[in-house]
């Protein structure tokens, strides 16, 4: 059972706090080495690419990578803001600890855009990237505030399996890369115990009907994500062709999309609605008819097949 305070999360963030120029310190990234560990790479299910190919098909997914984590990152600063201004008079360490939360969150999307701009420097051309951040920030945080919280909850804890992911298997793994993984999980950690608690307290207060919505809002954000990697991956392929300077077969096309959507997947949904410390939180707020809704739901959109 987890045992997460407002004071210990606040405790941690200020000791682990780090400043954008300690995370890119001398490095740059390395043309020479992958930007993205096997785990988070389409490239281990596409074979009309070579080894070659795939390195520099995990240096296009990074800039997609850091735009999408700057994307989402978008509603959650709000989302804290808000939350602090709930606790401003009952709990002084939760109204410090979100409110943390929210200037940390500022810094990442900060940080994810500078990561993005040095992808396009050295690549030597400005990726495609998805639009409409503010307005998809808008419709997420237009949903119930329970729903929002167990989609940042569960995008939050995905930090750590990324990082994870980036120290396993993976010595030629980009050092830049893996720099920013960790400072990134270093702070998500607070964050995502803080969601934990948010959510805890606010599904406490929901009625029945409210926790319903919440359910119904959740399944909904899961699909309008999924929507997003569907967009970044038809430019994701458009990028690569520029990178490798080459074209694709309609074979070819079909296989690199399917392979990019489902590591896309894996990222940003999968790994984070299957994280144990997500599940924990997820199964003490829902029923196990709701449990037994959203599984269903995820199961059929992992399995959605699509570009045919
Ligand atoms: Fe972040
Ligand atoms: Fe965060």
């Amino acid at each position: 059972m987890a045992t997460y305070s407002y004071g210990g999360c606040i405790e941690q963030a200020y000791r682990v706090n780090w400043k954008i120029k300690d995370v890119f310190g001398t490095v740059d990234f390395d043309l020479a080495r992958p930007w993205l560990p096997p785990a988070l790479s389409g490239g281990g299910g596409i074979f009309c690419l070579n080894p070659e190919e795939k390195r520099k098909l995990t240096q296009v997914e990074m800039g997609a990578y850091a735009h999408l984590f700057g994307f989402v990152e978008t509603f959650i600063a709000p989302l804290m803001v808000d939350l602090a201004l709930d606790s401003d008079g009952q709990n002084p360490q939760a109204f410090e600890a979100l409110t943390n939360f929210a200037s940390e969150e500022v810094k990442h999307m900060h940080l994810f855009r500078e990561v993005g701009r040095r992808v396009d420097g050295k690549l030597g051309f400005p990726l495609e990237l998805i639009d409409g951040q503010s307005e998809v920030a808008h419709a997420v945080l237009s949903k119930n505030r329970g729903a929002v919280l167990l989609l940042t909850a569960a995008i939050e804890w995905f930090t750590q399996h990324h990082y994870v992911s980036s120290m396993n298997h993976c010595d030629e793994l980009d050092p830049l890369t893996r720099e920013i993984f960790r400072c990134h999980w270093m702070e998500e950690a607070q964050h995502a115990r803080l969601d934990h608690l948010e959510a805890i307290r606010l599904f406490r207060d929901m009625t029945a009907k409210e926790r319903e919505e919440a359910i119904e809002d959740f399944i909904w954000l899961l699909a309008a994500i999924d929507g997003l990697l569907e967009q970044q991956v038809i430019l994701d392929f458009a990028n690569l062709g520029r990178h490798l300077d080459r074209t694709f077969t309609d074979q070819e096309r079909q296989e690199i999309l399917v392979g990019l959507l489902k590591a896309k997947r894996h990222s940003f949904i999968e790994s984070g609605v299957t994280h144990p410390n997500f599940l924990e939180l997820f199964l003490s707020v829902t029923t196990s008819a709701q449990q037994a809704r959203v599984q269903g739901a995820v199961g059929l959109l992992l399995k959605k097949h699509l570009f045919h």
